[in-house]
């Protein structure tokens, strides 16, 4: 990857950004921008005026960076990502978590609306992410080494932190959330999958596909940073769904589980 992106991206950003390490960087998927609640703002830009990320395409995806206080915490808070189906590079997809280390950061939560495979799922469900299947062969890591993003090889044995899933079960359980522990599976997108993909994806033990996640998550692991990743159930997936996906399925899903989601991150947030 390019590190004069990351550097004209972190250049225009206010010095306040990296004066004190946030607690906690969050990126936030699909219908999950709203779900913040903010005691005092910092800083907030939106991503058309952050070099390197440039504005959301994607209809849902907010596109805002947001540096604010919450519960005596210090949040980073990007509402909107960018995906390797957009075709802007792995930069683009990484730069938020790059940011959030350059500003000290050892802890990341990514969400995303994702399509059910495991057959127990429903709409609705949260899927506290233990592992993931690389689909797309291709990861940001891919390219000449920098040592500040850790080693040549890094291990991917662990990529979400045990106790920050400790953390969300927590949560889930005092909010009488559904929510199980599963493996997602990356594609690349933008379309959606084949019934006979989605049988393959869950034969190699997959519980939930999406088109995220995974770049950002294999890259602050091995930059040495925490990783909690919750995927919300928006549809089931091809061939289990009985009727065509569409986006506009996803997004009415995720608006209709704003609050739940609003509750479940904030909680987060509190006590991880
Ligand atoms: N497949 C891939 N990505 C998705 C889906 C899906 O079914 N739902 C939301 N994002």
């Amino acid at each position: 990857m390019n590190s004069m992106i990351f550097d004209k991206a972190a250049d225009a950003l206010p010095d306040e950004c990296f004066s004190v390490a946030p607690d906690l960087t969050v990126i936030l998927g699909s219908g999950w921008g709203q779900a913040l609640k903010v005691d005092r703002l910092l800083v907030g830009i939106s991503y058309a005026d952050m070099p390197g990320l440039g504005a959301a395409t994607v209809a849902g995806h907010a596109g805002e960076f947001k540096l604010y206080e919450r519960a005596g915490k210090r949040i980073a808070a990007f509402c909107g990502r960018r995906h390797w189906y957009e075709g802007v590079g792995w930069e683009a997809v990484v730069l938020p978590v790059e940011l959030a280390r350059r500003m000290g950061c050892g802890k990341l939560l990514l969400t995303n609306a994702s399509g059910g495979i495991n057959p127990v799922l429903r709409p609705g469900d949260l899927v506290i992410l233990k592992d993931h299947i690389n689909t797309v062969g291709i990861n940001p890591l891919a390219g000449s080494h920098n040592p500040a993003w850790g080693p040549r090889f890094p291990d991917m044995s662990d990529v979400y932190t045990q106790h920050l899933r400790d953390v969300l079960h927590a949560v889930a359980n005092r909010q009488g959330v559904r929510a199980m522990e599963g493996t997602y599976a990356f594609t690349a997108g933008p379309v959606f999958e084949t019934p006979a993909e989605i049988r393959a994806y869950r034969s190699m033990g997959a519980d939930v596909v999406g088109m995220s996640t995974v770049p950002e998550a294999v890259f602050a692991h091995a930059c040495g940073m925490q990783v909690a990743g919750v995927a919300l159930v928006s549809n089931l997936a091809a061939g289990i769904s009985s009727k065509p996906l569409c986006h506009a399925e996803v997004l009415e899903a995720t608006a209709g589980a704003q609050a739940v989601m609003a509750g479940f991150i904030d909680e987060f947030m509190a006590c991880c």
